[in-house]
């Protein structure tokens, strides 16, 4: 009788236990239960309880007490091992899962985005993939030692690692507290934001409510569309200097900043500009110390960057860049030692085509001609855009799962164009009854002034939270009409500015126009 009596004090340990350590007994951040997952099996699960951590990516959020729970999980034939982590707050859990997302070739950037998450509450979650996190390069996984890609870790890249997170998250997150989380959301940037939207579209009922940022859509294609600055100043042999692209950028934002009715170097009124490159010809800028004049040949660069791939024949491939964003991301050159300025193509770009288009890992992409970019352009749609599959416009199965989705993109967006996320927008309302249907559950806001993901150096004018604004909607029915923005400035004075929905633009009303009542929402300038 001993040991069942043995094992049922032991069970009665678990049942009455509560997220706070008691003295004798495990843990429950030690006794998780291993969550199953479909398609996958676990190969581990391990909870560690932190207090008073601090991490170096989140520097002000301190002293936070969690449980941290490491599931390792593989997929049959795939040779994977993939790390799904959830942090789970020791007291004070609002109640809510939060699964976040990755950037560039990192499906999840961890503790910066887990530390915030928890702070506010939330247990939330962040996975490798089973690739790893390093952003910059996917060297460590694309090639199989046979020279081929290794498609089963892309798939995860892609497509299974976010599901694969949720279905893991909350079954620890329930496992832990005892109760499923009320609510779960999915908060994503770049890669994230595209993560996001395979979960809109082939995982509808993997969250409640979606924030995607600056959304990488139509990956397969655009991932090459990045070069397309490069291939320009290859064909048109013209390598302008950073200082002369800036010039082209000041002259567009001053051109274009005053048609919202305030001049204050930021451009909300996009649909009005009408900034013409070739204006600039003959003029005179002073680039280290020399007097340089803007000559025909640069301008034609600059035009054909803001009006995006085309084929020869003019057939659009990709967005262009918007007018006033920054041209050192895409349009980046180099000096050689021998003083000649030379292309230097986007990281993301780059190591796209040499892993996945070249399979090779020494190739160099930094002089392609034209006729690699259209190859490169035809063979990434044809071998990846089933795999990447990020821009389908039906959303009905996300729409009927009660899901919602706030969208957002900043329009100075240095990498990732605003007008690719413009073009999936417009393609939903057509697919879905126009602009007040979609709205009931999927709202898009285009951020005046704000770069790449609200990441510095770019920071400025990106929404501040826009997951208290989906949580809003989703648990209380408040529909967002728009994203509260804003910052310190340099001499430490906090704006506020209001995010409008799209297709709204900011108007400046007048008034102080560091405050956002300054400003109106408005369909038409
Ligand atoms: C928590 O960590 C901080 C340093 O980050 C330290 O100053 C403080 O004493 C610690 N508190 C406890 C209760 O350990
Ligand atoms: C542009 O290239 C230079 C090297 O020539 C590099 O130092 C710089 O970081 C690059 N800029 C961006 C925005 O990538
Ligand atoms: C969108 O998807 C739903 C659900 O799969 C389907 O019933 C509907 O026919 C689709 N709409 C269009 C226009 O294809």
């Amino acid at each position: 009788m001993i040991a069942p009596l043995l094992s049922l004090a032991v069970l009665a340990a678990f049942v009455s236990a509560t997220p706070h350590n008691k003295p004798g007994h495990a843990s429950p951040c030690q006794a998780i239960k291993p969550p199953h997952v479909p398609g996958a099996h676990i190969v581990s699960i391990k909870g560690t309880e932190k207090k008073n951590l601090t991490v170096p990516e989140a520097p002000t959020i301190p002293n936070l007490d969690i449980c941290q729970v490491d599931v390792v999980l593989s997929h049959p034939h795939a040779n994977d091992n993939v790390l799904v982590q959830v942090w789970l707050p020791l007291s004070q859990w609002n109640g809510r899962f939060l699964g976040t997302g990755g950037g560039a070739y990192a499906p999840g950037l961890f503790d910066l985005y887990l530390a915030p998450a928890v702070a506010q509450g939330y247990a939330a979650a962040a996975t490798d993939g089973g690739v790893g996190v390093n952003p910059l390069t996917p060297d460590a996984w694309a090639l199989k030692p046979n020279g081929k890609v290794n498609s089963e870790l892309l798939e995860n890249f892609i497509q299974r690692s976010i599901h694969d997170m949720a279905v893991v998250g909350k079954a620890v997150t329930e496992s832990f507290y005892g109760k499923k989380p009320h609510h779960s959301y999915f908060s994503g940037c770049s890669t994230g934001g595209r993560q996001a939207m395979v979960e809109a579209q082939h995982y509808p009922r993997d969250f409640d409510g979606i924030v995607s940022g600056s959304p990488t859509l139509n990956r397969a294609t655009f991932n090459v569309a990045l070069l397309w600055p490069q291939v320009v100043m290859a064909e048109e042999n013209t390598y302008p200097s950073l200082c002369e692209f800036n010039a082209f950028a000041e002259a567009g934002i001053a051109a274009c900043d005053e048609l919202d009715g305030l001049k204050d170097g930021i451009i909300m009124n996009i649909k009005d500009c009408n900034f013409d490159p070739y204006k600039l010809v003959g003029s005179k800028v002073t680039c280290d110390g020399k007097e340089i004049t803007i000559s025909r040949n640069v301008a034609k660069v600059v035009k054909r960057i803001y009006d995006g791939a085309t084929t020869p024949s003019g057939l659009q491939l990709a967005p262009g860049m918007v007018v006033g964003t920054p041209f050192d991301s895409v349009a980046n050159t180099t000096t050689t030692p021998d003083g000649h300025r030379v292309g230097n193509p986007l990281f993301y770009a780059n190591e796209w085509a040499k892993y996945f288009l070249e399979k090779d890992a020494q190739f160099d992409t930094s002089r392609i001609p034209s006729s690699t970019f259209k190859k490169w352009y035809a063979q990434s749609e044809f071998e990846y855009t089933d795999i990447f599959a990020d821009s389908v416009p039906n959303l009905t199965c996300f729409k009927d799962a009660g899901g919602k989705m706030i969208m957002w993109h900043g329009l100075a967006d240095p990498l990732i164009y605003p007008k690719g996320s413009i073009g999936y927008r417009q393609a939903v309302e057509r697919e879905m009854g126009g602009s007040r249907q979609v709205d009931k559950f999927y709202r898009y806001f285009l951020a005046p002034g704000a770069g790449h993901c609200g990441l510095p150096p770019f920071g400025v004018g990106a929404p501040l939270d826009p997951v208290a604004s989906l949580v809003e909607w989703v648990e209380r029915g408040k529909a967002p009409d728009t994203l509260p923005a804003g910052v310190v400035d340099a001499d430490g004075v906090q704006s506020t500015h209001d995010i409008c929905k799209y297709p709204m633009m900011s108007k400046f009303v007048g008034g102080d126009p560091k405050v956002a009542e300054s400003f109106m929402c408005v369909r038409h300038f």
